[in-house]
């Protein structure tokens, strides 16, 4: 590990490198077509109509949120230089699972920097004051209600907004989620008027994510750029997917480091996040270790890292009578050196945890339930066997987890369930 204040490192600027930093992209090539679209809905604000309502979906990490964040402010600095009156307004819905929390932070959205979260008021009151905001502010307004999908099926705001008449307002409503499910769900009446238009983004492919990590590579890492194709010969290339015919050229990069990131985000779900994610971590792993490259193998072991940690936080939020199961499965492997464990056995230990800790049993029937979800949580894995003719079948589980895994995130000695805990630890 390096000390802290070394300077030698592979990063020019991590910030750029890291999902979570807010970092906003400038351009979004992959995105042309969507932006073209957005283009088309919003430009009415820049002659004097209204711009469209617009409703923007598909899955996680897509580019949604920054195609929007790009083109909003495209209009609004295009405003500002030609003295037209827009307002872009940007709400992000996430947790505010009523309408009343949705309207007390339009509120203060819309009330500009500085303000509160109006306290104590009804449904309709706060409404009533969101059509005041919207009247005082005037022109038009571009209100975008990303990751809407929070607010489940409490549609109160989505319906009224976007039937609100006011003089001298011209208001747009842009709706931004990834649940498919939420869309298709959608009163008719909302869709319709939410979805004037309607914008799709598809997964990316793994051409499309070694672009966005060769792009992001080239700011965020050290004596990594693009040039021309013809100088590329003195340096080793590790993307031909650069802009405008340009390659990446990089002293920390190896070469199969970022088409190797962008193909197992391609085969996971596109996920452009999730890409940066696994780049980061590489890159991180490898400039820990104090290594002045990035290789393959640390891409490897970033992927490995990421599950790893996905698994533990899985397991740390499991509910108590998952958590029993998955001690009982611990238990027997560690105890009796096996790797396939009868459901019968599995519940045995249960109603014996259940009496040691007070915990209400389950019936059988609910805790197979149990451990079949587990299963399908990649927590436990499930094999179903022929007991001989006419006897049925029985069903074994093992762990899905390494056992080292299984055994660090168990509930650890304060935890409520750490007494049993610590008896598999004790025995490991
Ligand atoms: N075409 C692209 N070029 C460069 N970066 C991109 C591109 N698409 C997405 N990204 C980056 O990937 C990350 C995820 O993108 P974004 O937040 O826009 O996804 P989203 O579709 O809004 O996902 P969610 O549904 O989870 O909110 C961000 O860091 C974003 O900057
Ligand atoms: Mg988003």
């Amino acid at each position: 590990m390096r000390e802290f204040g070394e300077e030698q490192t592979i990063f020019d600027d991590m910030d750029v490198l890291n999902p979570n930093k807010g970092y906003r992209p400038r351009e979004l090539p992959e995105r042309e077509m969507e932006l073209d679209e957005l283009h088309s809905a919003l430009r009415p604000a820049t002659l004097g109509s209204t711009p469209l309502n617009v409703f923007v979906y598909g899955p996680t990490g897509q580019g949604k949120t920054a195609a929007i964040n790009l083109k909003t402010h495209q209009l609004q600095s295009f405003a500002d230089d030609q003295g037209i009156d827009v307002t872009v307004v940007n709400v992000k819905c996430k947790g505010l699972d009523k309408s009343y929390h949705l309207l007390t932070h339009l509120v203060k959205e819309l009330r500009g920097p500085g303000a509160e979260l109006p306290k104590g008021h009804q449904k309709k009151a706060l409404f009533q004051m969101v059509t005041t905001e919207l009247r005082r502010i005037g022109g038009t307004i571009i209100v975008i209600l990303d990751e809407i999908d929070a607010i489940g099926d409490d549609d109160y705001v989505l319906y009224e907004l976007p039937r609100l008449e006011l003089d001298d307002v011209r208001l747009s409503i842009i709706g931004i989620t990834n649940d498919l499910q939420f869309r298709e769900n959608l009163n008719a009446d909302v869709r319709s008027s939410l979805g004037e238009d309607e914008i799709e983004f598809s997964p990316y492919n793994a051409n499309q994510l070694r672009a966005i990590l060769a792009r992001r590579a080239a700011k965020g890492l050290k004596n990594t750029e693009f040039v021309e194709r013809a100088a590329e010969n003195s340096r080793p290339t590790v993307s031909t997917n650069g802009i405008d015919g340009k390659v990446l050229v990089s002293d920390v990069l190896e070469p199969d480091v970022i088409p190797l990131a962008a193909a197992f985000a391609a085969a996971d779900s596109g996920d452009a996040r999730q890409a940066i994610k696994l780049l980061f971590r590489a890159c991180r792993l490898a400039d820990d270790a104090g290594e002045q490259s990035v290789t393959e193998q640390h891409v490897r072991d970033a992927r490995d890292y990421i599950e790893r940690r996905a698994v533990e936080r899985g397991i740390h939020s499991l509910p108590t009578h998952a958590k029993i199961a998955l001690m009982a499965v611990t238990y027997y492997t560690v105890r009796d050196d096996v790797t396939w464990i009868e459901t019968n056995k599995l519940y045995d230990y249960h109603k014996q945890i259940c009496a040691q800790y007070g915990v209400e049993s389950l019936s059988d029937r609910r805790y197979r339930e149990k451990l079949n979800n587990l299963s399908h949580s990649n927590i436990l894995k499930k094999k179903t066997t022929g007991r001989g003719q006419g006897k049925g079948v029985t069903n074994r589980y093992s762990l899905a987890v390494g056992i080292e895994t299984a055994i660090e995130n168990l509930p650890s000695s304060e935890d409520r369930l750490g007494g049993g805990a610590d008896v598999i630890r004790d025995m490991a």
